[in-house]
């Protein structure tokens, strides 16, 4: 038998492995076990997903918006979760990037394979499989790919309408995220501009990352993606009608089922970092199924990527607190991320003051 390394190396995509007609197991170079012990029981109150109605924070009276305000202290130190409402957003428009990812991962891989590159997160866009083939111990149940979406904006050459529908898409959802960047930075008894000044966000970095997880024979045994925090300030994600997201919230996993229509919203390692902990980057995770492809959109907001972050002084002395992380440049930050030494961890444990 060959070695598993060189096996491994000739995977063009998940989406062709699973589609061989007499696949009926997890192959082992994917094998991963899920334990169901773990689990969150979705009907017990202490695991109700909290819902941000935006709506109230745009055009609601002042009293309804501090009242989100203050609500979102709680949501962010307890969960660093929520779910995103009436956020203005159009449906179709949401719907149409999710068809318009659909259509680049159904081209044949020789096509896809024109939008391989490096391993810089930087790049232009990238797609693959699994995280990082020459990296991973564990292949992941998921193709990818990764567009860089501002401050300049990139796009995919393929599917022909993926470049119309992802710069409306990415410019709608810009303004969500920066809504919550504002509300985030009240509830922090901090002017609402302060996260966006003090992190550059006018050239802020935002990804259009959408993964793609095919029905997979023994869904215990494998996974779309491990436990990982994600390195910018703010994630914003949709998903077809598949559920499979889960995050982690008082020691259990809990799957994430919400309205269609909403977003997921997770805080990110340099809005812990910027908070010096008060605000938690939640730790998640992709899990698949044995019934249909799922398609997840995840867009990273982040800082721009020249920017040195750490704990903002005007908290630590609001606190009286001494700074737990080190400062570092969201460039080097990325890079550590994704040098493999945390392997799909989170990035913390480098940065401890
Ligand atoms: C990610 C991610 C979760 C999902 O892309 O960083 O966490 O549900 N995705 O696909
Ligand atoms: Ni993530």
């Amino acid at each position: 038998m060959a070695p598993v390394a060189t096996q491994t190396m000739d995977v063009k995509s998940i989406k062709s492995v699973a589609e061989s007609p007499a696949l009926s197991s997890v192959p082992s170079a994917y094998a991963f076990n899920i334990n169901p012990n773990d689990e969150a029981d979705p009907n017990d109150p202490e695991f109700a997903i909290p819902i941000v109605d935006m709506s109230l924070l745009t055009s609601g009276s002042p009293d309804q918006r501090s009242k989100i305000i203050h609500d979102l202290v709680k949501i962010c130190k307890e969960w660093g979760f929520f779910i995103a409402i009436n956020h203005g957003v159009p449906e179709s428009l949401m719907k149409g990037m999710i068809d318009a990812c659909h259509g680049f991962f159904s081209l044949p891989d020789e096509e896809k394979e024109e939008f391989k590159s490096g391993n810089d997160v930087l790049e232009m866009f990238k797609y693959g499989t699994s995280y990082n083939l020459a990296l991973d111990k564990v292949l992941l149940w998921r193709d990818f790919f990764k567009v860089r979406v501002h401050p300049e904006f990139y796009s995919l050459y393929k599917p022909a309408c993926f470049s119309e529908v992802s710069m409306e898409f990415s410019k709608r959802t810009r303004e969500v995220a920066l809504e919550i960047t504002r509300a985030i930075s009240e509830s922090l008894g901090l002017e609402p501009n302060y996260i966006h000044d003090a992190m550059n966000m006018d050239h802020g970095l935002q990804m259009l990352a959408a993964n793609y997880y095919p029905p997979c024979p023994q869904p215990e045994h494998a996974i779309g993606i491990p436990h990982h925090t994600d390195h910018g300030l703010v994630t914003l994600l949709i998903q077809n009608e598949m559920n499979g997201l889960q995050v982690e919230h008082n020691g259990k996993w809990l799957t994430v089922n919400g309205p269609a229509n909403g977003f997921f919203v997770n805080l990110a390692d340099q809005m812990q970092i910027l908070t010096n902990g008060k605000y938690k980057s939640v730790m998640h995770r992709a899990t698949v199924n044995n019934k249909a492809t799922r398609i997840s959109i995840a867009i990273p907001h982040g800082p721009s990527v020249d920017t040195l972050i750490a704990p903002a002084p005007e908290l630590l002395e609001k606190e009286g607190q001494a700074p737990k992380y080190i400062g570092m440049n969201y460039k080097e930050y990325i890079q550590l991320q994704q040098s493999g030494k945390n392997y799909m961890k989170s990035t913390f444990d480098h940065i401890l003051a």
